[in-house]
């Protein structure tokens, strides 16, 4: 069987997009660590904010500093590098006409991050349409982080009953930050997809492979492949759609 591509869902990469990478130098060193750890696609998921850019202004920036970024790294061999956008979720997003540009390359798919906050029914019935009305297959961002705004919240629970797909930190599945809770989501097939949220070569930096590591150890080779699955599917590089597997 062919070897599924290993990817790493959330990353910013790119330089000077946002709090991530600030320079090119510290985007190359990222995808090389990257690729040193067996990484062979990341998605660009720099942040995108609607109060402070236009759609048009934001895919501009991205493309010039892909084009900056790819002139440097000619003849590196570093990973596939898809563009896309953590669209930081908004009133009224579910009316957004420009939301499509926002998806990850050559996809529907859209990685969306939830408030840090309560969410309410607004919250569910926004991102509902984001799935149903328009058709996109929404990825929540780093679903644990939002944990501790919501405590008993029902909305927590039932924005991932739609459906999305769930990404997790991969930090956040190691021993430091409990991740017993988030690999059992992964084990019960709750959560799909890992990303490493990489910012910098310090504080954050890319380390998909510790977590793949430990996902394997305790859950077994299978949900590795699950997991490579559904991005492979998800990336358009597998027969079949991701969403699928939540029918
Ligand atoms: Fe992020």
């Amino acid at each position: 069987m062919k070897k599924l591509p290993v990817i790493d869902f959330h990353t910013h990469i790119l330089p000077h997009m946002d709090d991530g990478s600030r320079n090119t130098e510290m985007s190359l060193d990222m995808l090389r660590e990257m690729k040193e750890s067996g990484v062979d696609i990341a998605v660009a998921t720099s942040h995108y904010y609607h109060r402070n850019e236009s759609v048009d202004r934001f895919l501009a920036r991205r493309e010039e500093m892909l084009s900056h970024l790819f002139e440097k790294a000619a003849g590196e061999q570093i990973p596939a590098v898809i563009p896309g956008a953590e669209v930081a979720f908004y009133f009224g997003i579910e009316e957004e006409k420009e939301l499509d540009r926002l998806c990850i390359a050559g996809t529907r798919a859209l990685l969306l991050e939830m408030p840090f906050a309560s969410w309410t029914s607004y919250e569910l019935n926004a991102v509902s349409s984001l799935c149903y009305d328009r058709k996109l297959t929404v990825i929540l961002a780093h679903y644990e982080r939002f944990a501790e705004f919501q405590k008993e919240n029902k909305y927590y629970s039932e924005l991932a009953k739609l459906p999305v797909l769930i990404q997790i930190n991969a930090a956040s599945v190691l021993p430091l930050f409990s991740g017993r809770r988030w690999i059992k989501m992964f084990g019960e097939g709750q959560a799909h997809l890992l990303g490493s949220d990489a910012h910098n070569m310090s504080s954050r930096a890319p380390n998909l492979s510790k977590a793949r590591a430990l996902l394997g150890k305790k859950l077994g080779e299978e949900a590795l492949v699950k997991i490579d699955e559904t991005g492979a599917k998800l990336l358009g590089l597998a027969g079949g759609s991701a969403a699928e597997r939540k029918e």
